[in-house]
């Protein structure tokens, strides 16, 4: 069995369906790419993300990973800032609560950020 799958996963592109848990069964981790949607929609400025830190002392990008890391996913966060990167790892001093992820829920959009994999375009595009 594979250990981990990499797929996108970030408050856009929420993933809350039932593949955590056919993975879980076969003890393969779920690990999000893009977690911060590679910047896209706004998503560091974005006014509920933006709130939720506010009361922590926390950036949006950090709501995020622990939002991820509450779900028991994996982010997969790519910083080329050594300042990033430190904030990056910093979310272990503060838990989200259930009005957080409520919030968070309504970021959910119509899919993926990047590729619409029912289109046959993205299959000859890969
Ligand atoms: N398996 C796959 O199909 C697949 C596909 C895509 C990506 N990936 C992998 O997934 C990883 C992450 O994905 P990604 O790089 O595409 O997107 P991402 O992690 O969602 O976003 C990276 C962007 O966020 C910025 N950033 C990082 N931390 C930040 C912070 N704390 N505050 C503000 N901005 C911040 C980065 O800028 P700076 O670097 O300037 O800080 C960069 O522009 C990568 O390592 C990539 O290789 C895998």
């Amino acid at each position: 069995m594979p250990q981990v799958n990499q797929i996108e996963i970030n408050p856009f592109h929420q993933r809350e369906d039932d593949l955590q848990n056919a993975l879980s069964r076969g003890n393969v981790q779920l690990e999000a790419w893009a977690p911060f949607a590679e910047g896209k929609n706004g998503i560091f400025e974005n006014e509920i993300l933006l709130e939720i830190g506010n009361k922590y002392g926390k950036s949006s990008a950090q709501i995020i990973l622990r939002w991820l890391y509450e779900r028991g996913i994996v982010g997969l966060a790519k910083s080329v800032k050594k300042d990033r990167m430190k904030q990056n790892i910093d979310i272990f001093d503060f838990s989200l609560t259930a009005e957080d992820k409520v919030k968070i829920a309504t970021l959910q959009t119509s899919g993926s950020q990047f590729f619409n994999h029912d289109d046959p375009k993205t299959v000859d595009f890969f």
